[in-house]
Parts: structure tokens; C-alpha cells; sequence
């Protein structure tokens, strides 16, 4: 189906009733008596009746513009009819099949698209089911192929949930409260963020080699040598530690170093692939060609779980570690994967994202010389986060304020990506969100600043 002949998405925002409304409130009671688990639903103060693009409707006739994207999963547009109808026929053909015993057509020719479309020279593929499972196999992989135990990993990364996940990762530390002491073998140091550079480099003049700097004359002079370490666990663009984007020297450096000792390096693409920093895969904004990658989110083109961990010829080969899963790539997850990918090529939305980037840029960065309170604006695509500081100077994080400003956005109808303790706010919008509705956004935004920060 051309864009064009695609059905309009419903005028949004347009909010009927301050949210939550009384269906809202009764489902979302209802919810907190029987879910378990580090609800949000505090940020997220309404339940979703359904979705169409990048528009998000609730229970009591709501309409919010939709900047979560099922955390960066539906890059496509929620709901694309290319990918629904085929995955639906797919469900009558084949129901749930377990793609590593019985195979199937869409299961190979996901493989062999994914290879097609991976940089460098990723040639092949495990299935998985989500974006944490390929990240334990990744990890498994550096230490099998190496046979070294240790996984060097940045500060501040989101890996999943999982034992290995938590471990390799460091998003807070309540996260890891039960996992450090037992799951072992990761070095963890500074992310480079010229920002707030680990390093009190001005930011300015901070370029990221400082954290390699460190690595060099910190952790190979007194921690490890350079042969106990595997390889290297990267996001290209960190995500839940508030879009952190690396300078292109840091690229240069770590992958040197990655050269020089014969570790490998893998970049964990679950929600910097498939579009969302304007590229298909983030490495290729520094031409980093990674021995393995992880993926997951945008890969579902929105409709079905489905994750993957790719890895060249020399890393995977035939080597047996132990992946995989009865629910990895069921045949009409395959299916939704190839029909998403296929999208975001006939639409042209790699292009799409970097307009829409430009329009991002415009919205958003006059708010930091207009509002005392902004600190920063760091978009790439459509990776994009606004930081709150109480003061300019000390940068000292406005959790509250940021809190705020979310909350009065959903008021409007404006659903932001926000972590509850975060001074930052977050937009991951679809790559074929309308470039009107991003301004919207933008003014809706800036309405927010306004009311909770003061006047411009
Ligand atoms: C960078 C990154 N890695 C891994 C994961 C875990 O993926 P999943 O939630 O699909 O298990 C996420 C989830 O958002 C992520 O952002």
C-alpha cells in the first residue's frame, strides 16, 4: 500500500476527559492489584483501547500522539497494514512452529535479510525472542569464541532483565541489587557524553577518546590484562541513559583498541536499529562494523516479539553455544519482520527520519536558550531526549521538573517516553509520524516547559 492510499490517522491530540478518565482509573486499579512488576503506569496515567500510526487512543476516547512507539518497536507506524494482513495470513498458515527443528520460508528469509541488510560482514544469524535473550547469546559467543571470561561494558547501558542482562548492564543500581555479587565478569566504565563528561573535559572539547584514555592507562595498568577480556558490549546510542551520542573520535579509538587486543565488539542495536537514529543500524553514522549485534524492537515492524543476534563467519562459524528458544521466530514473527523491513525501504523512511530529524532540531533546541531549566537537546534521527537541570552552571538533574513537564504533556496528549527518577524526557516517535503532528508535538511541548518552568 503507497502512503498515500493509506488510511488518515485520527486527529490527536484530543483529550476528552483529563486522564486518567474513569475507565482508566478502574482498569488501572484493577491492573495494580494483579500485575506484578516496576509499573509505570504513574507516568502513563491512562489504558490503551487502540492505535493507528502515531496516534494512541484510550478508554475514554483520548487521543494522544504517540512518542513512546512501544519503546521504539513500531518505527513503521503502529498497526501498518502491509505488515498486519500478511502476518495475520501467516497466523492461519502456520500458527507457532519452533523454527530451530521444523523450518520454515519466512524463517530463511529473514536470515538471509538480515545478513543482507547488516553491516560489514555479519553473515550469520540466531533467533531469539527478544532483545535481552540476544543479548545473552551475544555475550556467550565473545566468551566461547575467545575463551575469555570478561566483558568490557559502559556505565549507564539498558540490557534487559535477565541475570547476564542486569550484569552486563547498569542502568541503576537498585537494578543489580541481587545480580553483582553473583554474576560476574564485567568491567564497567564511564559512556563518553560531551555533556556531562565523566572526565570534566569542557564539553566542548570533549570528544570521547578520554574514556579510552581511561580503559588504556586505568584498566589495562592495574585490573586485567588485555588478553582475559572478550570483547566489548556497546550501545551505538544509549538509550535509557538519556540518548547519549558518542563523538566519532571515541569510534575510532575503541575500535583500535578492540584491534589491538582481539576483542570483539558488539553493538547492541535492540532500539538503535531499524531507522530509529536515521540509519538502518547506528554504527553506520561512524562506519563501525561490529563482529556482533544485537536487535530486537524495531524489528517486529510492530506487531510480533521477535528479537536476533547476528555475528560474522569468523565469530559464529559452526561454533555451538547453546541459543535459541521454542517461541524464537515463529514463522509469522519472521513474517512481520521481513514485511516491516520491506516498509521502511519502499517508503523511503530512512530518508523520512532524517527530515523528520530536521524538524526535531527546529522544534526542540531553541528551548535550551529559551528556559533556564533546559540543559541539553540531544536528538539523532529519531532518538530524542530533552535534560532538565535545576542550574545551568552545575547541571544538577530536575528530576521534579522533569516529572512535571511530562505529566502536564499527557494532559495535552502529548505520550513522552519518561522513567520515573530521570531528569530527562524522551521521544522515540514512528518514522512515518506526519511532519505537522511532530510541530505539534514540539508546541505542545514547549507549552509544558513554560507552565511548570516559567515564562520564556
Ligand atoms: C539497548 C537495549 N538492549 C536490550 C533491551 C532488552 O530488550 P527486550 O525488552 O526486547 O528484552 C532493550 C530494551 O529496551 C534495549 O533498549
Amino acid at each position: 500500500m503507497l502512503e498515500a492510499d493509506r488510511p488518515s490517522e485520527p486527529e490527536a491530540p484530543l483529550i476528552r476527559v483529563e486522564p486518567p478518565g474513569p475507565r482508566s482509573a478502574a482498569l488501572l486499579g484493577r491492573a495494580r492489584a494483579r500485575l506484578w512488576g516496576e509499573l509505570s503506569y504513574e507516568s502513563m496515567p491512562f489504558v490503551l483501547a487502540r492505535k493507528w500510526g502515531s496516534v494512541l487512543e484510550d478508554v475514554d476516547g483520548n487521543r494522544y500522539i504517540d512518542m513512546v512507539t512501544g519503546w521504539g518497536s513500531t518505527n513503521v507506524g503502529a498497526c501498518h497494514p502491509d505488515v498486519v494482513e500478511p502476518v495475520v495470513d501467516a497466523l492461519r498458515a502456520y500458527g507457532v512452529e519452533i523454527t530451530d527443528y521444523v523450518c520454515s520460508e519466512p524463517a530463511v528469509a529473514l536470515a538471509e535479510k538480515l545478513a543482507e541488510i547488516a553491516p560489514g560482514g555479519l553473515s550469520r544469524v540466531v533467533p531469539e525472542i527478544s532483545g535481552t535473550e540476544s543479548v545473552e547469546t551475544a555475550i556467550k559467543f565473545m566468551r566461547v569464541r575467545t575463551g575469555r571470561p570478561l566483558i568490557l561494558t559502559f556505565l549507564g547501558q539498558y540490557h534487559g532483565e535477565t541475570q547476564a542482562a542486569l550484569a552486563v548492564g547498569s542502568q541503576e543500581p537498585e537494578g543489580s541489587r541481587y545480580v553483582r555479587e553473583s554474576v560476574g565478569g564485567y568491567i564497567h566504565v564511564p559512556y563518553p557524553h560531551p555533556y556531562r563528561c565523566p572526565f570534566h573535559r569542557d564539553p566542548r572539547a570533549c570528544d570521547g577518546v578520554c574514556v579510552i584514555d581511561y580503559v588504556r592507562e586505568q584498566v589495562l595498568r592495574y585490573l586485567t590484562p588485555p588478553d582475559r577480556i572478550a570483547g566489548v558490549m556497546i550501545e551505538p546510542v544509549a538509550g535509557e541513559a538519556g540518548v547519549l551520542i558518542p563523538p566519532a573520535p571515541f569510534w575510532e579509538a575503541l575500535t583500535a583498541l578492540c584491534r589491538e587486543h582481539g576483542w570483539l565488539l558488539c553493538a547492541d542495536e535492540v532500539q538503535t536499529g531499524f531507522g530509529r537514529t536515521g540509519r538502518m543500524f547506528g554504527v553506520e553514522h561512524w562506519g563501525v562494523e561490529p563482529d556482533l549485534m544485537c536487535l530486537a524492537n524495531g524489528l517486529s515492524g510492530g506487531v510480533m516479539p521477535i528479537g536476533a543476534t547476528l555475528g560474522t563467519e569468523a565469530v559464529m562459524g559452526e561454533l555451538h553455544a547453546y541459543a535459541g528458544g521454542t517461541f524464537a521466530w515463529t514463522p509469522p514473527a519472521c513474517v512481520a519482520a521481513l514485511r516491516g523491513i520491506e516498509v521502511i525501504e519502499r517508503e523511503g523512511l530512512l530518508e523520512r527520519a532524517v527530515e523528520l530529524e530536521r524538524i526535531a532540531h527546529e522544534v526542540l533546541d531553541p528551548l535550551v536558550d529559551r528556559y533556564e531549566h533546559v540543559g541539553d537537546v540531544r536528538i539523532k534521527g529519531l532518538y530524542i531526549a530533552v535534560e532538565f537541570v535545576e542550574e545551568r552552571e552545575r547541571k544538577t538533574p530536575a528530576v521534579d521538573l522533569a516529572r512535571r513537564v511530562h505529566a502536564a504533556c499527557v494532559r495535552r496528549g502529548l505520550a513522552n517516553i519518561y522513567d520515573d527518577g530521570m531528569w530527562v524526557v524522551r521521544w522515540q516517535p514512528a518514522l512515518t509520524m506526519p511532519e505537522e503532528m511532530l510541530r505539534q508535538a514540539g508546541a505542545i511541548f514547549e507549552e509544558a516547559v513554560a507552565e511548570v518552568c516559567g515564562g520564556r
